[in-house]
């Protein structure tokens, strides 16, 4: 069974206090599409193409280059397109909030970590916030299309939220102003469906 573009969920225009329709549109249906074909190709007729998404990312050291790179593709913007949403922002409740207080102080010191994570990424990647192997919280960054679940990555865990720092994730509004992006990206957040992957992650 190839992969295919999950739902969005919402409009493209539906995030604009954060990030612009046309941007949503290029990002979803042709970054993200691309990714998928180049994906499917990459695994059509390899032991991997009846594979589930997190089984070919837990053994992505032994798939070609172009599986790291557009399966990897696919899982983190399934992941992103998820956490976000026009009824988002504030910030979170219950254990999520508690955790995060307890791990990083408060929220606004968790969210600084993370826009740190995304500003100092040189080149392409994401910040991740991730459930780490033994339950803890931690906020990593990788490059390009990686992700903590990759038998290679340097820091390994369940990704919970994850923000994509690629120029083609902002650029038509924001231009080179990176940090613009990252703080008016918590403004669609959705803290239901991070709490959701926190839980199953715990
Ligand atoms: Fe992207």
């Amino acid at each position: 069974m190839a992969f295919q573009l999950p739902e969005l969920g919402y409009d493209y225009g539906a995030l604009d206090k954060s990030i612009d329709a046309q941007t949503m549109e290029i990002h979803y249906s042709k970054h993200h599409g691309a990714y998928v074909t180049n994906c499917n190709n990459a695994i059509a007729g390899t032991e991997w193409d009846d594979k589930p998404i997190e089984e070919i990312m837990a053994n992505i050291s032994k798939v070609p280059p172009a599986v790291r790179n557009n399966g990897g593709g696919h899982f983190n913007h399934s992941l992103f397109w998820s956490i976000l949403s026009p009824n988002g922002g504030g910030e979170p409740t219950g254990a999520l909030a508690d955790d995060i207080a307890g791990t990083f102080g408060s929220f606004s010191a968790f969210r600084d970590q993370m826009n740190t994570a995304g500003a100092t990424r040189f080149g392409s990647g994401w910040a991740w916030l991730i459930v780490g192997p033994e339950g803890k919280l931690a906020v990593c960054s990788t490059p390009n299309q990686d992700n903590p679940t990759m038998d290679i990555a340097e820091i390994k865990g369940t990704p919970i939220l994850g923000i994509d720092v690629w120029e083609h994730a902002y650029y038509l509004r924001y231009q080179n102003r990176r940090p613009d992006y990252l703080k008016a990206i918590w403004d669609v957040m959705s803290w239901d469906e991070v709490a959701t992957r926190y839980a199953a992650a715990k």
